[in-house]
């Protein structure tokens, strides 16, 4: 396994370690949150915990808890979350993020903020000073609406482009069928504004910055060789 994979799983191997038996739990998106997931899935196959419930955000993380036997309720059949693991693009000294690096930033900031603790799993590579210093920002939009929201995000001072399929003819489609601009600001100095005036234009669902959400970051690294937490 190569060192980002090694961080990736001693941080999702922590991760897990923080659910207990019987707790409903937020199952986010992403390579990282993979290795919490099938951690997860261990520890349920072991015995060592019993009776959780998953609440996923997106059929990336349904698909691997089916696989993993993790049982999947939807937010109608639960009171709360207790505990939601999921990874990110960025994150600041603020504890704020970017997500949507995987298309699902949308259910995953519906669950995340409504999880009693929200822990972001992430490897070293991912912590900036500031927001937007290297991962363009994440917006996901109403297909009819790509003209108008494309000259609304430039008018915010941003370089939009529409995101396009790696194995796939044409633009990335969300879990919700819609499509995702990443946008390039140069700076963000003032995350919770954007996300607001963002998230204000007509025909934007949702956009990538996770602003007062995140409660506890572990942080993966490679020290000497040793995989370590912090
Ligand atoms: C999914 O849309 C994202 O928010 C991911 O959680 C984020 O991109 C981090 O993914 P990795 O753990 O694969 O870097």
């Amino acid at each position: 396994m190569d060192a980002v994979n090694q961080m990736k799983k001693a941080v999702g191997d922590a991760a897990a370690q923080r659910v207990k038996s019987g707790m409903v739990v937020g199952l986010g998106t992403g390579s990282t949150t993979v290795m919490a997931i099938k951690a997860i899935g261990e520890r349920l196959a072991s015995g060592d915990l019993k009776d959780i419930k998953g609440v996923p955000t997106s059929f990336q993380a349904i698909v691997l808890s089916r696989e993993l036997g993790i049982p999947l309720v939807s937010l109608d059949e639960v009171e709360k979350i207790d505990i939601a693991i999921d990874g990110a693009d960025e994150v600041d000294p603020q504890k704020n993020l970017i997500k949507g690096g995987g298309a699902a930033h949308t259910q995953e900031k519906l669950v995340d903020s409504l999880a009693e603790e929200f822990i972001v799993v992430v490897d070293s590579g991912k912590i900036v000073d500031k927001l937007g210093s290297t991962f363009l920002l994440p917006v996901e939009v109403m297909p009819m609406a790509i003209t108008p929201v494309t000259r609304a995000l430039t008018a915010l001072g941003g370089q939009p482009e529409l995101r396009m399929g790696v194995k796939k003819a044409g633009p990335v489609v969300t879990d919700q069928g819609n499509l995702v601009i990443d946008v390039k600001f140069n700076d963000i100095p003032n995350p919770a504004e954007l996300e607001m005036k963002i998230n204000n234009i007509p025909g934007v669902l949702e956009n990538g910055l996770f602003v007062g959400v995140a409660d506890i970051v572990l942080i993966g690294d490679v020290i000497d060789g040793q995989p370590s937490v912090r």
